[in-house]
């Protein structure tokens, strides 16, 4: 079936469902598809922390309904090492800002119903989708839906908003690409466990067995992450061996860590990766189809709604012929790409435990901690870079 919409999306994530709902807001349409099922995009753990801006551009875009009445606003995290577990005061720091926790699987829940709501095209369970025609006037968005028709969807505009594995990043030609990659030698273990948070904000620990945060997704439902190997096999860690780990590693004369049934259980690799340029052509790539952060910084979820802050905008004013934000984007996203990217790396490489590290390493890390929880300008550039920074800043530099 041969059809037409504005602007093709492919992947209902966080960066494809904002995208579609900042596009209707000002007037433009687009066919949004999806290869899972909506139960599945709906029930997939991952991330809980928003960024100061993501709260305000939720807000903006009003879909903070539910946020503003279950997120949980904290005004800092602890570091825990050598035994101690110190505040890192964001409000102080920063004057005043905050991240809330609120998970992503009610951001998308959020999304998905808001579109619904607003008769937006979105095909849930779609396969063979494909993307063609990207360097002409009228790239084509081709997908069959789940009844089994075929269709062929003439656009102005593709976003690629399908994530790390998606179609749409390995579309554009090799050599039109630079890419940036480092894979780290270590996994995150995550549960989601039926009990209330034994801590009033996060805790991001580092232990000489490896690091583990504490976070949360209500007051009554915890989320803990644990460091293991890249190649870990899931069977090998029962609940009981993750609670012992868990409970070791987050040690504190005191204290005690709360256990309860474990709901969700996954392992997730740790990865640094930036593609640029974010456009070729007719297409422009968003969230973690061009970018993907190791999640220790809390930064993913909060670059894909960035991303679409920025394209948004500049789709419409590239719809009424005027090519200049558009041409701007991928500078524009990338600049901030790169600071999560960096911070990222930073809180990774200083938190966690490297297989075969020496002591030197772990006496480094150690210094570093210290110097984040002594120094307020250490302090500060920590808190600042969490938080986040305002959304869409003018470009400071191409890649
Ligand atoms: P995705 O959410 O990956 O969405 C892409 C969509 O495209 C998917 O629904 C996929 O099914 C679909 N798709 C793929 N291929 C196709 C195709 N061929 N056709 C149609 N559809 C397709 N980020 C934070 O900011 N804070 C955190 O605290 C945080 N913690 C995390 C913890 C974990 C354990 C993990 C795994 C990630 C975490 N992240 C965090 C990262 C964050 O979840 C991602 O960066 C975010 O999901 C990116 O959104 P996206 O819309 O770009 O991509
Ligand atoms: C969560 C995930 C993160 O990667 C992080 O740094 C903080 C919190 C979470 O899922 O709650």
């Amino acid at each position: 079936m041969r059809t037409r919409t504005q602007v093709g999306i492919v992947g209902a994530g966080p960066a494809g469902l904002l995208l579609s709902h900042l596009l209707a807001l000002r007037g433009i349409d687009s066919v949004l598809v999806e290869i899972r099922s909506r139960e599945y995009c709906e029930a997939r753990q991952r991330a809980g922390v928003l960024e100061d801006g993501s709260v305000t551009l939720l807000r903006e875009a009003g879909l903070a309904g539910r946020l503003d009445r279950e997120g949980l606003e904290h005004g800092g995290i602890y570091l825990q090492f050598d035994g101690e577990r110190r505040h890192i005061d964001f409000r102080e720091l920063t004057g005043g800002r905050t991240v809330t926790v609120y998970a992503q699987t009610e951001v998308v829940k959020d999304l998905i119903a808001r579109r619904l709501a607003d008769n937006g095209a979105v095909e849930f369970g779609v396969t063979g989708t494909e993307v063609s025609r990207l360097d002409t006037g009228q790239p084509r968005l081709s997908y069959t839906d789940a009844s089994g028709t075929r269709h062929d969807v003439d656009c102005d505009v593709i976003a690629g908003c399908d994530g790390f594995h998606g179609i749409c990043r390995p579309a554009i030609p090799a050599g039109a690409l630079t890419t940036w990659e480092r894979e780290y030698p270590y996994a995150w273990l995550g549960i989601l466990a039926d009990v209330p948070p034994s801590t009033d904000e996060l805790i991001y620990a580092h232990h000489q067995s490896g690091f583990a945060l504490h976070s949360l997704r209500s007051l009554s439902v915890s989320r803990l992450y644990l460091q293991v190997a890249p190649d870990a096999d899931i069977a090998q860690w029962p609940d009981d061996r993750i609670w012992a780990e868990l409970s070791r590693r987050f040690e504190l004369p005191g204290w005690t860590l709360q256990q309860g049934p474990v709901l969700d259980k996954s392992i997730t690799p740790m990865r640094s990766f930036v593609s640029a340029p974010m456009r070729y052509g007719r297409l422009f790539l968003a969230g973690d189809a061009a970018h993907i952060v190791p999640p220790t910084g809390a930064k993913g979820l909060n670059l894909a709604l960035a991303d679409v802050a920025v394209l948004a905008p500049a789709l419409v004013a590239l719809l009424r012929g005027d090519d200049t934000l558009a041409a701007d984007y991928s500078a524009t996203c990338l600049s901030r790409v790169w600071r999560s990217t960096h911070f990222s790396w930073w809180m990774t490489t200083m938190l966690h435990r490297s297989p075969g590290a020496d002591e030197m390493e772990a006496q480094l890390q150690l210094s570093q901690l210290r110097y984040v929880a002594s120094s307020t300008a250490a302090a500060t550039s920590l808190a600042e870079n969490y938080t986040g920074f305002a959304i869409a800043s003018r470009p400071s530099g191409s890649a």
